[in-house]
């Protein structure tokens, strides 16, 4: 983290502070981008926020008197200022002004539907910019990489087609394995539920929740397994937790297009334990999950389950895109063999896809 690091306890710290002053905050940039997502991606040397003019000499008020000042900036107006504390949190503020009927009279131009969006930081429901807007407004200036993965992972989370000049920084992708942020998803409003990679000493925990939720070991051995297989890594493990107790858990370990030229994984197994489903855990565990892979650089995510419920994550069939899996799946359930491209183009399938040792046996391959 850098020392100038906006972490999000201190968001929360200072949005309820401003709440208290009677001060409306809606937040914009990188942490609004997080809020939405419901996780932390990358750390924020600032934190952007959108409040009213009228309500901007009150706010330099009430942060002076918490040993805020203003930084000077050369792009600094009445309507765009930052200001610093010693411990080097900068609050970048953006004003806006609309009349009764919501007309822009003053301030920046935000629309005012782009001022209408919520999202999650450490657990706490937030005002930010919607995503749609938040994508709009990153094809305003020229993107980095920061702002291409931003935009990607907000337009996979929310449907949202990616803007075409994002396209040039698929070539760019990093190929640093997945490394997801302990994260805090609230599909359901509830707010003990967390999302977090796992750990060595969570072997226990992840196979209770498959053998709860399948009935039987044969997928709790696999996902053991795999984990410990050199082929599948870097895996990405996720566990959801609430009140500390496991309820769900979703694997996904390394795979390849026979060919092409594409980073690819395999998701495998997910469970949730029968107390817990219906509640939101499993989509959770696969948005965090593909979000993460996108982060890192993954093109194509692939499964082999349930096409009514994958379909609705964003999977599709595969076979109609050229993609075959490593072993032959009886005519009546190819529709259960599903890919879901995290880039904005679908990489040319030109061979079948191959996955890890561990769960390259046709056992695990009929569906
Ligand atoms: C499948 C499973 C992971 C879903 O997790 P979950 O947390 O219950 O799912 P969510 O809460 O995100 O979604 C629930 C919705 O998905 C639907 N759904 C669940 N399983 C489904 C299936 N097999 N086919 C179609 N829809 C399904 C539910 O009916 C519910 O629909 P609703 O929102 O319209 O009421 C979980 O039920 C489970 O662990 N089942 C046993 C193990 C298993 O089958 N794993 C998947 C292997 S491919």
């Amino acid at each position: 983290m850098p020392d100038n690091d906006f972490p999000p306890a201190d968001v929360i710290a200072l949005l309820q502070l401003l709440e208290r002053e009677g001060i409306p905050v809606v937040i914009d940039g990188g942490w609004a981008v997080d809020a939405l997502l419901g996780h932390q991606t990358r750390p924020h040397e600032d934190l952007d926020i959108a409040i009213r003019h009228s309500d901007a000499q009150r706010l330099r008020m009430v942060l002076e008197a918490r040993g805020y000042s203003e930084i000077a900036r050369p792009d600094t107006t009445a309507f765009n200022f930052v200001l610093g504390n010693p411990e080097g949190h900068l609050v970048d503020v953006h004003t806006y002004e609309f009349d009764a009927e919501g007309n822009h009279i003053d301030g920046l131009p935000y629309p005012p539907e782009s001022l209408t969006g919520h999202g999650t930081i450490d657990g706490h429901r937030v005002r930010c910019i919607t995503a749609e807007w938040l994508v709009q407004f990153h094809t305003e200036y020229e993107p980095d990489e920061n702002d291409f993965r931003d935009v990607l992972a907000l337009c996979r989370a929310f449907n949202i087609p990616p803007p075409a000049m994002f396209e040039r920084f698929l070539q760019g992708f990093g190929p640093e394995p997945p490394q997801p942020s302990r994260s805090r998803a609230n599909p359901t409003g509830d707010e003990a539920m967390i999302i977090r990679p796992t750990e060595p000493s969570d072997i226990d925990a992840i196979a209770s929740v498959h053998s709860a939720a399948f009935g039987c070991n044969t997928e709790a051995d696999l996902t053991l397994a795999l984990l410990q297989d050199p082929t599948a890594s870097p895996t990405l493990s996720l566990l959801a937790t609430r009140d500390r107790h496991p309820v769900g858990h979703v694997l996904f370990s390394k795979a390849s297009v026979a060919d092409a030229d594409a980073r690819a994984y395999l998701l495998a197994p997910l469970a949730v334990i029968p107390a817990a489903q219906g509640q939101g855990v499993g989509a959770a565990l696969i948005a965090n999950g593909l979000s993460a892979l996108a982060q890192s650089g993954v093109i194509l995510v692939f499964v082999l389950g349930h096409p009514g419920y994958y379909t609705r994550h964003g999977f599709a069939p595969a076979f109609p895109l050229g993609y075959t899996p490593p072993f032959a799946i009886p005519e009546e359930h190819a529709d259960a063999w599903m890919v879901q491209p995290l880039g904005v183009h679908t990489p040319a399938a030109t061979g079948g896809v191959l996955c890890a040792d561990a769960i390259n046996r046709e056992e695990y391959w009929r569906e």
